[in-house]
């Protein structure tokens, strides 16, 4: 059964499959997700793929970062096994992977540019030109995201006409003018840091709010009931009936 379009699959469904992978993003979509939110990273010889971390240690016991190592060693990583043996031989997929298993699903993303330390102006030069140049026209829009403002002025200023949203861990006091300095078209931000007149606050200002990551359905509700236009969340599956 279809999700609502507010429930967007954190790392594809990372609950129940490797995070960043074609099997996490397959997962979502058999879990009834209607979009995926995915981590993006510029490899060593400018490839991009999906990654979340500062390196691969977490993931597939590789003390290296993504910038570092050129496509074909980062395609070498087993990014599934450390998840559990149904995944073993699970890898890295490049973005243009991703979008052919996306075309497939006829889902929507919100990509996160997410570079490493020193690549974040690159980072996200080069994915805004590659969604300028590839985006396959049979699908929404993306939603482009960021916790970097290097990154996410450097991908508005390639796509103007896009939905960019500034990431915030914790809210800035100064909130409203990180908004208007960079542009962004919409908030993103941690649930457990939001609060209700925040929200309402946020919302007036004219800025759509999206809350990661949520894996409980009662605050989801909640969420969505004070006007939040979107939940990350892990397991979709949990959020079943939410409109
Ligand atoms: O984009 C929402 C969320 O993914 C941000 O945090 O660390 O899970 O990428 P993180
Ligand atoms: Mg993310």
């Amino acid at each position: 059964m279809a999700l609502s379009s507010k429930i967007f699959g954190h790392r594809g469904a990372s609950g129940h499959a490797p995070e960043n992978t074609l099997s996490a993003i397959a997962k979502a979509a058999e879990l009834g997700c209607k979009w995926v939110e995915v981590d993006l990273k510029l490899t060593a010889d400018g490839v991009i793929v999906l990654s979340h971390d500062d390196d691969f240690s977490r993931t597939a016991n590789a003390e290296r970062t993504c910038s570092e190592t050129p496509l074909y060693m980062i395609k070498a990583l087993d990014v599934g096994r450390w998840f559990s043996d149904e995944f073993i031989g699970e890898t890295v997929p490049t973005v243009s992977e991703f979008l052919s298993l996306l075309t497939v699903l006829n889902m929507g993303v919100n990509l996160e540019l997410k570079p490493d330390k020193g690549f974040e102006q690159e980072t996200g030069r080069k994915i805004a030109e590659y969604v300028r140049d590839n985006w396959p026209s049979q699908l929404p829009s993306p939603i482009i995201s960021s916790f970097d403002r290097d990154a996410l002025a450097a991908s508005h200023e390639v796509l103007p006409r896009v939905e960019h949203a500034i990431l915030w861990e914790d809210i800035p006091s100064n909130w409203q003018d990180e908004v208007e300095s960079l542009k962004a078209d919409a908030i993103h931000v941690d649930s457990d840091k939001l609060t209700e007149t925040q929200c309402k606050a946020f919302i007036d200002s004219g800025s759509p709010v999206r809350c990661y990551t949520v894996n409980d359905k009662d605050r989801a509700a909640e969420l969505i009931s004070w006007g939040v236009d979107g939940i990350f969340t892990d397991y979709p599956d949990r959020m079943k009936g939410l409109k």
